[in-house]
Order: C-alpha cells, then structure tokens, then sequence
C-alpha cells in the first residue's frame, strides 16, 4: 500500500539493459520528479572497490567503501568526490564487477540510506533490482520493466559503440545471460516481480512507446489512490 504522507514513488525493476534507466529517467523528468539510479551506486562501489584492488568477495571492505564514498548526481553527471565518473562506470567490466558484489547483504544494507533520501517531494522515480521489492514497497506504482535478450544486447552494444567503447554481440549475450542469472538468484534481494508489480516487455516497444504506459500507469495509480 503507498504511504500518502511520503512522497510518492515509481519503482522501475528489471534486468540489465532493458531500458529502465532510460524509461525512468524520461518519466521522471515529464513529472518533475527526482530520479535514482540504484545501478550506478552499485557501479560506483566496484570502480571506487577496483582502483583499491579489493576483491569481489571482500564484503566487509566492499561495505565500508559503499558506506563511505562521496557521491553526488549533479546535472546528469556522476561524481565520485570530485571527479565526473559517469562514462567509467559504464564499461562491462565494471558492471560485471558490480553484479557479483551485490550479492552481498552488507553491501545492500551500506547503500540502504543514500537510495532512502533520495525519496523527497514531489516524488521518485527509483530504478534498480529491488526498488518494489525492498527499498520502496510501498511505492504507488511498481513495474517490472523486461525485453527480450537478443533485444537488451543488441540495445546495449548500441549504447557501448555510441560511448565509444569496443563492443562484441556474442560477449555481451554470454555477459547478460550470466548477470540476468546471478542477480536473479542470489540470497540477498534477488531479481523478482514484486507483490503488485505490472510487467511491461519493451522487447517491441519504442522508448517513447514504453514510457507513455508507465505515465498512464502512473496517472491510473494517483487517480485510485486519490
Ligand atoms: O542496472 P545496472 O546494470 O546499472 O546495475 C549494475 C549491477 O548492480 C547489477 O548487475 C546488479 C546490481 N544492482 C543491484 O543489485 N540492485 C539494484 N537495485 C541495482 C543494481
């Protein structure tokens, strides 16, 4: 049930490369909500982690780095302390590295609080693994938000190539089946559709096309709960 004396939030869940950074980052700005990318924290905790040489497995080091790293999105841009990281943290590599030390619950907990203040007026639009399902489960809208594999790679080799950085189809299928199946089943807020969760498949759909259900959703959900 959504709590009417928080802000309202719009929990967009699903696998890597579905698209739901993007959805949620349009659907944000049309509502003149603020905007969570969950992933880009746990992104910012394997680069900050990597340039330390700690290993993926080190969850006590892992969950003091994610507890004490300067982080702030400013204009679009990620910043780790003073530097712009928001090309660096979108390599393969570092998303490898940042599915394998999610799976750690300490990780998970060390982030819990950075991704509860972003929850201000007028409202949130969280993306990530586990918005519905831990960190807001009583947002007012949950969607799990999926397409098809051959669709999130080519989708993803597209994005790589316009950043510049080298891309090969059949790693990145190989790559995103690995992650779709570590995230979804580790112990620790694994990759689920949530208790109340609507599941849109943009496998066929344009972004516009995607995001203009998530806002009838949206206005459906406020309606009702109004
Ligand atoms: O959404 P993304 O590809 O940027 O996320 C990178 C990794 O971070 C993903 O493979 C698993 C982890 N993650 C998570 O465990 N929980 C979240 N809410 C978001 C991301």
């Amino acid at each position: 049930m959504s709590d009417s004396s928080k802000p309202p939030v719009i929990a967009i869940d699903g696998p890597t490369a579905s698209g739901k950074g993007t959805v949620a980052a349009l659907v944000a700005n049309a509502l003149g909500f603020h905007y969570l990318d969950s992933g880009a924290l746990y992104r910012l905790v394997s680069l900050a982690s990597e340039r330390e040489g700690i290993s993926t497995e080190n969850a006590s080091f892992l969950s003091k780095i994610a507890a004490s790293m300067l982080v702030s999105f400013q204009n679009g841009q990620i910043m780790l302390g003073n530097e712009d990281v928001s090309d660096l943290i979108r390599t393969e590599k570092i998303g490898r590295r940042a599915s394998k030390l999610a799976v750690h619950p300490e990780v998970r907990q060390a982030l819990v609080r950075l991704q509860h203040d972003f929850r201000q007026n007028p409202g949130l639009v969280a993306d990530g693994r586990d918005m519905a399902s831990v960190l807001f489960p009583d947002a007012r809208l949950k969607v799990f938000l999926t397409a098809s594999v051959a669709a999130r790679a080519e989708r993803r080799y597209k994005q790589l190539i316009a950043k510049g950085f080298s891309a090969n189809m059949s790693d990145l299928l190989l790559d995103l089946t690995a992650r779709d199946a570590r995230d979804s089943s580790r112990g620790s807020a694994p990759l689920i559709v949530a208790e109340g969760a609507i599941v849109l498949d943009t496998s066929d759909l344009s972004i516009d096309q995607a995001v203009s259900q998530v806002m009838r959703w949206y206005e459906a959900s406020s309606k009702s709960s109004a």
